[in-house]
């Protein structure tokens, strides 16, 4: 083990969480366990390592993973680092961010509790899955104000995004965990990453990832992961189990990797996006910036969330024909969705991330969502100049 007077910090954390049996192999960097399937020791061994898994329970010493579905060596280092990071006692990681928050839900709607209270604005896959119902839900939509009010005797779970993709609206996590009552709190961290803000601490009960962001940090893994205490990580881990979302452990790898230089990337990206939201905030084709480093009203930055984040949002005057003018222009900015990721992407979210959604909560036709990435601010504001120019 670590010496925990070493591990007080973050960037400390990130560099050594879920690596402190390394030493004992004899190895610096961890394993890849691609198995799909394990030597059983006898029948009976198997076949209570495989109810135990199956059900939800972890792996104990001198049980065999039985299928990678069940359980993976390399998956689980991952999430043992994770949850290091969130503050939590386990976390549980699959295929996708949605297959996380579908697993969620389904692990959430027990006993006749179907009812979702949720706060928009969501990412537009959550805000879809929630509206249409499809995993069995029913869904109120509430302001931060309104969720006390909205609780019924069936609520399953409220859903908060905080900051929320794409205008980075901030929600107070404490007041939200406490008009929640005995009802479990889900926090979307995303955008946030444990970094920059640690929801559990706050009182959430569930925090969860699209790893795909910021947690990869180059693009290249899909993947969600769930931070919870170890009764919510047996809920997921079965339905994970039952519905084979689990994540590939080549992807696990890629991603334990990628916490390593979170909170670096993190930090340098954020301060691309400050300098440019700032620059942004006086150009005259630009109607609104979206930042935390520039609305904060709750005054949550320094309180809830340690800095403002990499993800910024645009209105353009002009509406949606100036803001496929400028996302086309942009020639070393990506014009793709996602986020959190090394390179600068920037999207139409009304048009893509946000399709969906419907009604008032659907973004705004001129928003540009920009995903900041480690480029030199000054290059990415010449190229957002040049594409600007063209509807001033
Ligand atoms: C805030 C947020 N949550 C969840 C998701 C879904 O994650 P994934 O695309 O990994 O399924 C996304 C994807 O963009 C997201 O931005």
């Amino acid at each position: 083990m670590f010496d925990a007077v070493a591990m007080t910090t973050v960037d400390t954390r990130a560099v050594h969480a879920g690596r402190d049996d390394l030493n004992a192999l004899g190895v610096h960097v961890p394993p890849i366990d691609l198995s799909t399937t394990n030597p059983l020791p006898s029948i009976s061994a198997g076949g209570d390592a495989y109810e135990k898994l199956a059900t939800g329970g972890p792996l104990e010493a001198g049980d065999s993973p039985v299928y990678q579905r069940l359980w993976n060596p390399t998956v689980a280092r991952f999430e043992t680092a994770l949850a290091d990071l969130e503050g939590t006692a386990a976390a549980v990681a699959f295929a996708s961010g949605m297959a996380a928050l579908s697993a969620t839900l389904l692990a959430a709607t027990r006993d006749g509790h179907r009812h979702i209270v949720a706060v928009r604005p969501l990412y537009g896959g959550t805000d879809h899955v929630l509206a249409t119902g499809l995993l069995g839900t029913t869904v109120s939509w509430a302001r931060p104000d309104e969720v006390a009010a909205a609780v019924r005797p069936d609520t399953a779970l409220v859903v908060v995004e905080t900051p929320a993709n794409p205008t980075c609206d901030l929600v107070d996590i404490a007041r939200l965990a406490h008009a929640a009552g005995n009802v479990p709190l889900l926090v979307d961290n995303t955008v946030a990453t444990p970094v920059l803000q640690r929801p559990a601490q706050h009182g959430a009960t569930l925090v969860l990832h699209s790893a795909t962001k910021s947690i990869g940090g180059h693009g290249d893994v899909l993947a969600g992961v769930v931070a919870c205490d170890a009764d919510w990580a047996a809920r997921l881990r079965q339905v994970r189990a039952v519905t084979g979302a689990i994540l590939h452990p080549l992807g696990a790898y890629l991603l334990h990797r990628g916490l390593q230089t979170l909170p670096i990337r993190v930090r340098a990206q954020q301060a691309g996006a400050e300098k440019l939201a700032g620059w942004l905030a006086n150009h005259p084709a630009v109607e609104r910036v979206h930042h935390p480093s520039l609305h904060d009203p709750a005054g949550l930055v320094g309180r809830q969330l340690s800095g403002t984040g990499s993800l910024l949002a645009i209105e353009v005057r002009g509406g949606a024909p100036a803001a496929a003018t400028v996302a086309a222009a942009c020639r070393l900015i990506t014009h793709a969705v996602s986020l959190g990721g090394v390179d600068t992407l920037i999207q139409h979210p009304a048009s893509l991330t946000h399709r969906p959604v419907t009604g008032d909560a659907k973004p705004a036709d001129g928003l540009l969502r920009i995903s900041v990435g480690l480029e030199d601010p000054e290059d990415l504001r010449a190229d957002l100049e040049q594409a600007l120019a063209l509807i001033s």
